[in-house]
């Protein structure tokens, strides 16, 4: 991803290998400073999941991967390894489909290195085929981040934004603020200032507003975890901005490469929905928001049905959700994702 440091543009990836370490831009930082971190084991690396300093289920899965490989440099007793970072976010598909991919590999580094250049690869696929969904003028409402960030490059849901800003189509997206952990002001955000895409910040309870006015024209989020039925889960409030997108007649798309979707469960039903801790919703800015005493409930994510959705745009093209056992059979003849 392109970031503007000091006056100039420099080309970024969320997470890398360097040095026998794991690198990757601490998330939490952002949009105030710019800060790349090292974890040097698999403690370290579980722990940084954990508490987000990345966050977005490709990328989690790709800093799983390059986490297994350096364990395995370093001589770490792999079992343990794999039940620490795989107990880290329990709704986000790719992290099982990475670590499966890496054992599969025997933990090597060249797995990982390969892991995160296909997932990067695809979602560039994802942007060229969702930009023949924009306009030039196109209205685009999403939500959380899906962007560079939550991949290690172009993202999913903003992969087709990228791709028709360069194709020099004039978009300008609306983009959910994202409570808790406001992913989408801070991330989504900065993603599109740095691209010097057209957009503007919205209060979550304002996505219905401009959708009724007839103000936004198209929807696109990402997802952490799909269903074989097509029913997927995505950051908390996705539900709700899929239902309203439906009943003003807008287009809900959801975008994710191959390692999101798990044909391995029926429906959304079955998907493990990860609980964080009330704080995130109490506190902000160190400060509480509401009387000191009262509690909070903060599930992570939400299932929108399949019925809300219009189509999944991945790496092998664009699919309603009852064409998606075509893109299962696709999978299945796909020597990367049948090595995971
Ligand atoms: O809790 P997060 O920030 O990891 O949640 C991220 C999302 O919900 C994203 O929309 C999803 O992982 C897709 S990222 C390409």
């Amino acid at each position: 991803m392109k970031i503007n440091v000091d006056g100039n543009d420099r080309r970024f990836k969320a997470v890398w290998f360097e040095n026998n370490d794991v690198r990757l831009i601490d998330q939490r930082k952002l949009p105030e400073e710019l800060e790349i971190i090292n974890a040097k084991d698999s403690d370290e690396v579980a722990a940084m999941i954990r508490d987000m300093a990345i966050r977005g289920a490709p990328a989690i899965g790709i800093i799983a991967a390059y986490g297994l490989a350096m364990a395995k440099i370093k001589g770490e007793d792999m079992d343990k390894a794999v039940k620490k970072i795989g107990g880290t976010r329990p709704t986000a598909y790719d992290l099982f489909k990475a670590i499966e991919y890496m054992k599969s590999n025997n933990f090597e580094l060249s797995a990982a290195t390969r892991y995160s250049n296909e997932i990067s690869g695809r979602c560039k696929k994802i942007g060229e085929y969702g930009n023949q969904l924009i306009s030039d003028g196109s209205k685009i409402l999403t939500h959380c981040n899906a962007g560079a960030l939550a991949v290690v490059d172009w993202g999913t849901a903003l992969a087709p934004m990228r791709v028709a800003h360069d194709e020099g189509k004039n978009i300008f997206v609306f983009v959910d603020e994202t409570r808790p952990r406001l992913q989408g002001a801070k991330l989504t955000a900065w993603e599109l200032l740095q691209e010097g895409i057209d957009h503007a910040i919205i209060s979550d309870n304002a996505a219905g507003f401009y959708m009724k006015r007839g103000e936004i024209d198209l929807a696109i989020v990402g997802a952490d975890r799909i269903a074989s039925n097509g029913d997927f889960a995505n950051k908390i409030g996705t539900y709700e901005k899929a239902v309203v997108a439906k009943t003003n007649n807008i287009p809900f798309y959801v975008a994710a490469p191959g390692s999101t979707f798990d044909f391995s469960i029926k429906t959304g039903d079955e998907i493990p929905i990860e609980e964080r801790s009330e704080e995130e919703v109490l506190i902000i800015n160190g400060k509480n928001l509401g009387p000191k005493g009262s509690p909070a409930k903060n599930p992570a994510f939400d299932v929108t049905p399949h019925e809300y959705v219009t189509a999944f745009i991945t790496e092998y093209g664009i699919f309603r959700p009852e064409e998606l056992h075509r893109m299962q059979n696709l999978i299945e003849k796909d020597l990367f994702m049948r090595s995971a």
